[in-house]
């Protein structure tokens, strides 16, 4: 498949007065959050055309609803979209999954341009084509594969993000770069995020959704390897989970960080990941995110997450683990038995 056309820049409205100029479309819509709508559209807005409707949806992943969704395609329709209509999707993950399965179903399909204003919505959720809501409880359980016609990915909007949020998505882009190559992952360890020069982070950035988008080109529709993708993800949306289930919610990308941990650990015992790595980057996380504090009481519970994700073939978990940065080796099946070695191993690296 083609690669997704991206633009990385410092200048978000003007790289999208450059993008929409070239697009024949009627009727431009934006669709933004309560949150974006404030924040992030002021960045844009002298480059959209007057007659631009803006659409404003509840910020927020309980509001990624079917109903939501509904609201944004009768919206749509009452303002006489077409299928030669333009979308912009301006937010977080949320705006772009909800925005971008609600373009790919209206009138079977209208066009759309996705603005991440965030570090995990840049870094994954706006690039590689992967649209849906929540439903039923489950989170993206009904979507599409759709890529954007194009990404614009700025750190313009990022100067007003809480610290955490971007912690949040730098766990993606850590997981990137162990994926993918050496020298990205030691430039990550090296940035300081906490007084981000935004111009460095802008190229991180860049190689970033780079390694990403080099995988989904190679494997759209995630038969083979673009479930490298979910590396740390596994234990990672078990963690995730168990913290709604105790009331204590973590953020999606600090639970990325812990369960790559755990990952590595059973990256170590199948396929001899180096252990130094391993201690380096427990390092680095206990002292950026903090550690997830769980007992052995919890072990079971969550194993028994883990066998829910969606990922799972044939009643197996199914794990990505790494022999070497840059060397992912997917549809790993591990042992129950190990994956509590790598708890008790995870508590002892995070002092608990
Ligand atoms: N979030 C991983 C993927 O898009 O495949």
């Amino acid at each position: 498949m083609e690669s997704q056309r991206i633009i990385f820049t410092s200048d978000p409205g003007r790289a999208l007065a450059e993008l929409i100029g070239g697009i024949a479309f009627d009727t431009l819509f934006v669709l933004c959050d309560t949150h974006t709508r404030e924040m992030s559209f002021p960045h844009i807005v002298e480059s959209l055309p007057p007659s631009a409707r803006v659409i404003v949806i509840d910020a927020g992943d309980t509001h990624k609803t079917l109903q939501t969704l509904a609201s944004v395609w009768a919206e749509l329709s009452q303002h006489g979209a077409t299928r030669k209509s333009l979308m912009l999707n301006l937010g977080g993950g949320m705006v772009t999954d909800l925005g971008g399965f609600a373009a790919a179903c209206f009138k079977r399909g209208i066009r759309f341009i996705n603005i991440p204003t965030s570090l995990l919505g840049a870094v994954d959720a706006a690039v590689g084509g992967k649209t849906g809501v929540n439903f039923n409880g489950l989170k993206n359980e009904i979507g599409a594969f759709c890529p954007a016609d194009a990404v614009v990915v700025s750190t313009r909007f990022l100067h007003t993000l809480p610290h955490e949020e971007l912690l949040s998505g730098y766990a993606e882009m850590l997981k990137h770069a162990l994926i993918d190559n050496a020298e990205t992952y030691r430039s990550l360890l090296d940035f300081d995020l906490s007084a981000p020069d935004w111009d460095r982070l802008l190229v991180l950035l860049k190689e970033s959704v780079q390694v990403k988008q080099r995988i989904v080109a190679e494997d759209p529709f995630e038969k083979g390897i673009r479930k490298a993708l979910n590396l740390g993800h596994t234990v990672g949306h078990a963690f995730e989970s168990l913290s709604h289930r105790q009331e204590r919610p973590v953020p999606h990308g600090y639970a990325v960080a812990w369960g790559t941990v755990c990952e590595l650990l059973l990256s170590h015992h199948y396929l001899k990941f180096p252990s130094e790595t391993i201690t380096q980057l427990a390092a680095y996380i206990y002292r950026h995110y903090g550690a997830f504090p769980f007992t052995c009481k919890d072990y079971e519970t969550l194993y028994e997450l883990m066998t829910h994700d969606k990922k799972n073939e044939a009643g197996h978990i199914n794990f990505t683990l790494l022999k070497a940065i840059g060397a992912p080796v997917i549809d790993q099946h591990v042992d129950k038995e190990q994956v509590f070695v790598a708890f008790d191993l995870y508590r002892d690296l995070f002092k608990l």
